[in-house]
């Protein structure tokens, strides 16, 4: 039953008509629990509250099917004016994105354009860009694309998904580059020809390429509501005198709160990833599929 939930919602997630359905009505089904609203003024008020106790943040402008290229320089354009709202209201926020919506599957070089536009920006403001990873089928361009611009640019980094059977050597190659990464699981479903399809596989993958990555003395995000990978985290640190400044924990908006506040309180660095924008209906649903308890929750607000 789970399992059907689970891949019925990330073909939902998928669903072009399905998307397009979702934002002619608005934030609805309870998706307010986990984006933080439609336009760029509501997702800086939602950061400016979590910075009012001491939490950090990273905010993504949700753009999905992107198939031309005025659609991917509009998404560009309005990354670029979340930079801008950042630096206007001084909030305490970088930015994550999704190559796909900047043209990635249209081609190389528009994505790679716009990808300079943002970066570009962002260091005029002496902001970081995050590059989130989306299915296998991105990955290997996402890695091209991240070391090319990793040449030229200080302030970008990219995601490594702990599922891949490829990840460990990308961890020891993204070591030359001295790389900002991301550490997460993965999110999406990916065949087991090049995933693990068990948890505790990928939870010791995830362990091992957080030690590999933190010993390597390359700034490491680890991003997970999961508590024995964050336990795991700061004991490595303890053991191997890892200061705090070199590490930050990251979490999803509206996902194990009292544990993103814990942390704080303990001092360590917390960044929690603020999904905006319109669309919002495929994010939502990777959210479902990774935990299909959710549906209770959704039932509720269904008839609220
Ligand atoms: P796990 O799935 O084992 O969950 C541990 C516990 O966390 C659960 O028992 C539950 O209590 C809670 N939890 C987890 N997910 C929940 C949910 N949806 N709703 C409610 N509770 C939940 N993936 C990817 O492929 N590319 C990317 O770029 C990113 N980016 C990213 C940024 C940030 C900041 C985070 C935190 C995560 C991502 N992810 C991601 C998603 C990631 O790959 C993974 O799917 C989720 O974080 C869930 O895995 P956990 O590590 O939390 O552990």
């Amino acid at each position: 039953m789970e399992m059907m939930l689970r891949n019925m919602f990330q073909a939902l997630g998928k669903s072009r008509s399905a998307n397009r359905l979702a934002k002619k009505y608005g934030l609805r089904f309870g998706a307010a629990r986990f984006v933080a609203g439609e336009t760029i003024k509501q997702s800086i008020d939602a950061v400016r509250a979590l910075n009012a106790d001491g939490r950090i943040a990273t905010l993504d402008h949700l753009g999905e099917f992107v198939f031309s290229e005025a659609e991917a320089r509009e998404s560009a354009d309005m990354c670029i004016q979340t930079l801008d709202a950042i630096a206007t209201s001084g909030v305490k926020s970088n930015l994550s994105l999704k190559m796909t919506s900047l043209g990635l599957d249209i081609s190389k070089e528009l994505c790679m354009s716009n990808m300079r536009r943002i970066l570009d920006r962002a260091r005029q403001y002496g902001n970081f860009v995050r590059i989130d990873m989306e299915d296998y089928a991105h990955c290997q361009i996402s890695l091209d694309i991240y070391r090319e611009l990793r040449q030229e640019y200080d302030n970008v980094g990219i995601v490594i998904q702990a599922y891949l059977y490829r990840t460990v050597q990308d961890i020891e190659d993204l070591n030359t580059l001295k790389a900002n990464l991301r550490l997460v699981k993965g999110a999406y479903k990916e065949s087991p020809q090049v995933a693990f399809p068990e948890k505790k596989d990928v939870d010791d993958n995830y362990k091992k390429i957080i030690e590999m990555h933190l010993l390597n003395g390359n700034y490491t995000a680890v991003a997970s509501h999961d508590e024995a990978i964050i336990n795991y985290t700061k004991q490595l640190v303890k053991a191997k005198g890892i200061a705090k400044d070199r590490f930050e924990f990251q979490m999803l908006y509206g996902i194990c709160e009292e544990l993103q506040k814990q942390l704080v309180a303990e001092g360590y660095r917390v960044r929690v990833y603020v999904p905006y924008g319109v669309d919002w209906f495929g994010y939502f649903m990777r959210r479902l599929a990774e935990r299909p308890a959710n549906v209770w929750f959704v039932l509720k607000n269904m008839f609220k």
